[in-house]
């Protein structure tokens, strides 16, 4: 498995792994307009196939997570927590916190952010096109 940073090439496998797993995800367009206003991405790549990622901005001293992914067949291998370990190490010179949205009901990317350090600050009450809340989660590095 290698780590590579996310570019326009790979977004259609990207779009197709969400696609497949994960109806939240950015679609193609998306994902498309965010790289070219300073989205950055890590990306899990064994044999051409695509086993995870994570995208993120960054601002001046804060940067915010806004997907990761991981494929179902590669879950619970500590897969995700090497994405979130791999942006934190980028980040944290210049970078004092991080932040992200889950819905209340994702159970395991919950435990997976506390378990990574990150700690509810506040809920967005029907931040879901249905309605559903958002915890507000934040790391300090
Ligand atoms: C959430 C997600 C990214 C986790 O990926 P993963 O590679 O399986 O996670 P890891 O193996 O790194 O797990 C790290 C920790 O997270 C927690 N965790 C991960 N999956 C979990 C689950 N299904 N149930 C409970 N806890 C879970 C555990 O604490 C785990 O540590 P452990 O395995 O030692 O118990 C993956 O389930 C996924 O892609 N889900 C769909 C997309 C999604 O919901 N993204 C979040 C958007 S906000």
């Amino acid at each position: 498995m290698t780590f590579t940073s996310l570019s326009v090439e790979l977004v259609d496998c990207i779009v197709q792994l969400q696609n497949s797993c994960f109806p939240d995800g950015w679609d193609k367009k998306m994902l498309l307009d965010g790289l070219n206003n300073g989205l950055l991405g890590i990306v899990a790549i064994d044999n051409d196939e695509i086993l995870g990622f994570i995208t993120y901005s960054k601002n001046i001293d804060f940067a915010e997570i806004n997907d990761i992914l991981v494929a179902p067949a590669f879950r619970r291998q500590g897969l995700a927590k090497q994405l979130l370990n791999r942006i934190e190490l980028l980040l944290k010179e210049k970078t004092q916190k991080i932040f992200l949205e889950v819905r209340e009901s994702n159970f395991p990317a919950i435990n997976l952010y506390k378990s990574a350090g990150f700690k509810q600050i506040s809920v967005r009450k029907k931040y879901y096109s249905d309605g559903e809340n958002a915890l507000v989660m934040q790391k300090e590095l």
